[in-house]
């Protein structure tokens, strides 16, 4: 549990953020409201009666200085991370506490370990990009099903998603990123990031009972390939998306989630199943639950959680499955992740 310390969320009125807010205040953390728009975190506050809003904006050091002041830690839950990412770190490294964000941007996440590694890792503070649903919880659960392999062959993470009615920073990130890969695909495979235009395979995928076989689009790549190859010694990191999902996702005016529940989840369910092979043993691991933005949230908190209480392997820039005890941080997330580790696969 947190212990009444200040922790920012900069982005805090949006979809993601209002979840990351909610689940700071339910561990006893007090939530610093930030984000560039001061009449949206208005609102946001007469929600939580309270708790301060900051405005301050990606572009404006000083706001962001002055934003920061008093935060044990920020979690960044702004994108399109090309645009805040880096000001944030930078304004955490300034303040001298621990960042942690949300980016699902391949590129940004990417640009995090390329340009804030050494100057993280020299200030003795954590930086933690893509603690999220996508690149954190199958950098976890790779890391988990890996065991005391420290080297394989393949990892595969199939995304098994009911529906995806993706919100606006969703679908903002998705262009910023298009943009920034000339239209092109990128996929990882012989231990690098390749850039292509070949047309997506599809496939299916035998996710464990009750889903079951799938039809799946592979090479539907997500921010997992930085975040596993970023400690893990594995050449070909594939992921795959239900065909359903990736569709959704594409549709023209594709509905914004919407909540059917107290939490604020949507109807929305994932399993996310993880095979790695190394030789010819083969190990794996599921993980299910409900709405993938909402998951976010547990998964971002329980990121600062452990940080703020010393429960971490590492400093400088590094993915959840680096920083943490991958199999006691998943199971930390349940009831609201169900694991599953099926019986014979340990190789
Ligand atoms: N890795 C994952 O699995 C995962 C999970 C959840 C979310 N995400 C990512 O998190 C981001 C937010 O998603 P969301 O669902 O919360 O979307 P959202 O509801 O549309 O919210 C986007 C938030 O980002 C803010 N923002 C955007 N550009 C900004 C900028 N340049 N400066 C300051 N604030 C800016 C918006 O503020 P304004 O309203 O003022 O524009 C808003 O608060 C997206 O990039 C999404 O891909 C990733």
């Amino acid at each position: 549990m947190g212990s009444g310390r200040i922790v920012a969320v900069y982005g805090a009125y949006g979809h993601t953020g209002r979840f990351v807010v909610a689940e700071l205040r339910e561990r006893g953390h007090v939530p610093l409201l930030l984000g560039r728009d001061r009449d949206k975190l208005l609102a946001l506050a007469q929600a939580h009666p309270g708790l301060e809003t900051r405005q301050a904006s990606a572009g404006d050091p000083a706001s962001l200085d002055r934003a920061l002041d008093g935060a044990v830690a920020v979690v960044n839950c702004a994108g399109p991370f090309a645009s805040t990412a880096a000001p944030l770190i930078e304004a955490a490294l300034r303040a001298g506490i621990p960042y942690v964000d949300v980016a699902a941007e391949i590129e940004a996440n990417l640009d995090t370990f390329a340009h804030f590694a050494e100057r993280a890792g020299a200030a003795g503070t954590v930086v933690v990009p893509a603690m999220a649903f996508y690149g954190g919880l199958g950098d976890l659960l790779v890391t988990t099903a890996m065991g005391d392999w420290t080297a394989a062959d393949e990892a595969h993470i199939a995304y098994g998603l009911s529906s995806w009615h993706p919100t606006a920073g969703t679908l903002a990130s998705g262009v910023v990123s298009g943009r920034r890969r000339g239209g092109r695909r990128v996929r990882y495979t012989g231990g690098r990031l390749e850039y292509h235009d070949d047309a997506l395979p599809s496939l299916e995928w035998p996710f464990p009972a009750p889903l079951g076989s799938q039809s799946v689009i592979g090479e539907f790549t997500m921010a997992d390939v930085v975040t596993v190859p970023s400690h893990l010694a594995i050449p070909e990191v594939r992921t795959y998306m239900t065909a359903r999902a990736a569709a959704d996702l594409s549709a023209p005016g594709a509905p914004a989630p919407a909540a059917v529940d107290g939490r604020g989840r949507s109807a929305q369910t994932f399993v996310v199943d993880v095979v790695v092979r190394s030789g010819g043993a083969e190990r794996r691991v599921a993980a299910a639950g409900q709405d993938i933005y909402a998951i976010s949230a547990p998964l971002a908190v329980e990121a600062v959680d452990r940080i703020l209480t010393g429960r971490t392997r590492t400093t400088g820039v590094a993915s959840a499955g680096a920083v943490f005890d991958a199999p006691d941080f998943l199971r930390a997330l349940s009831p609201r992740l169900s694991l599953h580790v099926p019986l014979g696969t340990r190789g």
